[in-house]
């Protein structure tokens, strides 16, 4: 693992001449979050040694790096997911590439079911905490001193001090920003009645099948995250159709504008 890391990042500090601060993860739909930074440097994660490759739907597959303001960014457009059949270290290995670059904080975007009436579809909500049902953990194995603890604490995984900068900026620009928690769950198949049933009785609010991992590598890494999902449909407690891929991205599209708002303004804040 560490050798694999130094690898992708060796090769990544040819291509990127500075020390990026800030990580931005896109999620379903929300590539186009990426034209905040003007003349990225954009590289493949095919070119990147050691990276698997994005099978899931409208994720891009690229690492761009440049400018954002006067803060220097990476953003990963498209992410891996348990889902397409990668060990939790191989969904996660782009955190720990980050961390080693420098990266400091990151902004967490995902693609999210709703199960709490409050959150409709095209809202954005700040995860404030989460629930792992995958049934795995990217920590699982040998730990690695070296990247971080054993039994690293998750008292606030989600930082509170990013997420009142968030919810400033939403009333600075009147748009609802409320904070729900996230159940992540492995996919691919969506969630039965019964299961949505069950993940309001444990809590959630959110339902989804990404993040989690990455979290968990962004505590284990001593980094500070801030995660944001978009809300792209109401899971089937409220209704009986199915929803279809094209209704997650039109919702997606719906909420990209304040997206794009909250993440220039928590950079500049940051
Ligand atoms: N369930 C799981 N994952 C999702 C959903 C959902 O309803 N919507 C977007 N990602």
């Amino acid at each position: 693992m560490l050798k694999k890391i130094e690898k992708a990042t060796d090769y990544l500090r040819k291509k990127i001449d500075f020390k990026p601060q800030i990580g931005i993860i896109l999620g379903t739909g929300l590539n186009q979050v990426a034209r905040l930074i003007e003349n990225p440097v954009i590289i493949p994660y095919d070119d990147i040694p050691g990276m698997v490759i994005s099978t899931a739907p409208s994720h891009k597959g690229r690492l761009l790096a440049g400018f954002l303001d006067d803060k220097k960014v990476i953003i990963l457009q498209g992410r891996f997911h348990y889902y397409e059949g990668y060990s939790m270290q191989e969904v996660t290995f782009p955190v720990r590439i980050l961390k080693v670059l420098g990266v400091k904080q990151l902004i967490l975007t995902n693609a999210a079911g709703s199960l709490n009436e409050e959150f409709q579809p095209g809202n954005l909500v700040l995860i404030n905490d989460h629930i792992n049902l995958m049934g795995d953990n990217p920590l699982r194995g040998e730990n690695q001193e070296k990247l971080g603890e054993r039994f690293p604490s998750m008292n606030e995984p989600y930082s509170n001090e990013l997420m009142e900068i968030c919810q400033n900026i939403a009333q600075e620009n009147d748009f609802e920003l409320k904070k729900g928690i996230y159940a992540g769950l492995a996919g691919p198949s969506l969630e039965t009645r019964a299961e949505c049933k069950m993940l309001v009785y444990l809590g959630a609010d959110l339902v989804g099948m990404s993040t989690v991992p990455e979290v968990i590598v962004v505590i284990h890494s001593g980094m500070k995250v801030v995660g944001i999902s978009v809300v792209t449909n109401l899971s089937n407690i409220f209704h009986s159709q199915a929803h279809s891929q094209e209704d997650i991205q039109k919702n997606a599209q719906k909420a990209i504008a304040n997206l794009k708002i909250l993440i220039k303004n928590l950079v500049k804040k940051i």
